[in-house]
């Protein structure tokens, strides 16, 4: 499966080389500068101890060559950058930021670290941005807010720390958020909303305290709720499937939840999952009607 999906990509980085390659020799023009040293910085700000981006992202042939670097096939632009699990360690450079034409930042399984620079606000195209299992810091940046187009937004399992309250709303595009094992605090405030499109909401293992704002049950794309290890509280709403008709995974355990489970919840006619047990203060969780469910765990 792992094969088949990085042949593809390779597959797809090739054929996007071989239809652009003709127009690279000759396109000495400013937007590839700007890209050009944007890759530099990048370049000059990585670590890689077994030394395949120091010989390979050579100024002696095109960026839309170099390992990791996918290249738009019309405007001969970065769009993509895929450098997880290389073994490298650094920072991100402010420079990244004038990529314009950048879609897709991974940088998945490195020992990246340090803060998200503001720059990173301009990348009006980019749609996903994959940091998980790395060092980063800092808090959940606002101005993620200005990145539009995004979809896709995983920093799961870094040192990202600070208050989540007012960050997570109008992500007019957002499909996925994934903050799981960070050290994020704060209650999920109101401002939890114009969120219309997302279906996966992640951030097990944090420290957020609260209860589930009505807000949450007003986002009725999700599909997939993930609170696992937090310190949240209160009760969960009688008709949480009216609310969340989409709901395929609700992941409650080890907070501080109590009252009765939703009798209504056995009728959500797609969940799968449910997992509510330890609930520190309490054991008041009362057996509800799971008829539906495949997987709980009281
Ligand atoms: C640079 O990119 C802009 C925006 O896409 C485009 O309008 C312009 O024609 C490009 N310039 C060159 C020299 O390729
Ligand atoms: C860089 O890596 C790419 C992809 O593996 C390869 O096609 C290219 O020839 C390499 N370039 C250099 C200069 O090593
Ligand atoms: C690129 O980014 C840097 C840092 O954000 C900035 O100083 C520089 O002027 C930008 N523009 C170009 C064309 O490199
Ligand atoms: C979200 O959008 C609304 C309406 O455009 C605006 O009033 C609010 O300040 C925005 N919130 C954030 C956190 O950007
Ligand atoms: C959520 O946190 C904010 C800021 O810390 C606070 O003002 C607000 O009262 C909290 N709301 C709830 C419901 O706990
Ligand atoms: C829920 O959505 C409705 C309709 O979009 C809106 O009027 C209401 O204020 C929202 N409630 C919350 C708590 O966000
Ligand atoms: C919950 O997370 C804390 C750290 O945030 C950790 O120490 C604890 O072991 C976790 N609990 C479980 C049951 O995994
Ligand atoms: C439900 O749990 C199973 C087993 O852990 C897992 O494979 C599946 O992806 C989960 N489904 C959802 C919708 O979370």
């Amino acid at each position: 499966m792992q094969t088949t999906y990085f042949l593809f990509v390779a597959a797809l980085a090739l054929h996007f080389i071989a239809t652009s390659s003709a127009s690279i020799i000759v396109a000495n023009n400013q937007n590839n500068t700007v890209d050009l040293n944007a890759l530099l910085a990048f370049k000059a700000a990585i670590f890689d101890p077994l030394r395949i981006i120091p010989t390979n992202w050579s100024t002696s042939t095109s960026v839309c060559n170099w390992i990791g670097i996918t290249c738009n096939a019309r405007h001969h632009r970065v769009a993509a950058i895929d450098l997880s699990y290389m073994g490298i360690a650094g920072t991100i450079p402010p420079q990244l930021g004038n990529l314009s034409f950048l879609v897709g930042l991974n940088v998945a399984k490195n020992s990246f670290h340090g803060h998200l620079p503001t720059e990173l606000s301009r990348l009006r195209r980019l749609k996903y941005i994959i940091l998980e299992g790395n060092a980063f810091e800092g808090e959940l940046p606002s101005w993620l807010g200005a990145l539009t187009a995004l979809r896709y937004l995983s920093f799961w399992d870094n040192g990202f720390s600070g208050s989540l309250s007012g960050r997570l709303s109008n992500f007019t595009n957002l499909e996925t958020i994934s903050l799981g094992f960070n050290f994020f605090t704060g209650n999920l405030s109101e401002e939890l909303s114009a969120l219309p499109k997302l279906k996966l909401l992640e951030i097990q293992y944090n420290q957020l305290a609260g209860p589930l704002p009505q807000a949450l049950f007003n986002l009725s794309s999700l599909q997939i709720v993930a609170f696992t290890n937090n310190s949240l509280s209160g009760y969960l709403p009688a008709r949480i499937c009216d609310y969340l008709p989409q709901l395929q995974g609700l992941y409650l355990s080890w907070n501080y939840f109590e009252g009765e489970i939703p009798s209504g919840i056995g009728e959500c006619s797609g969940l799968q999952n449910l997992s509510l047990s330890h609930q520190g203060r309490s054991q008041k969780f009362i057996f509800g009607g799971l008829k539906c469910i495949k997987n709980f765990f009281l």
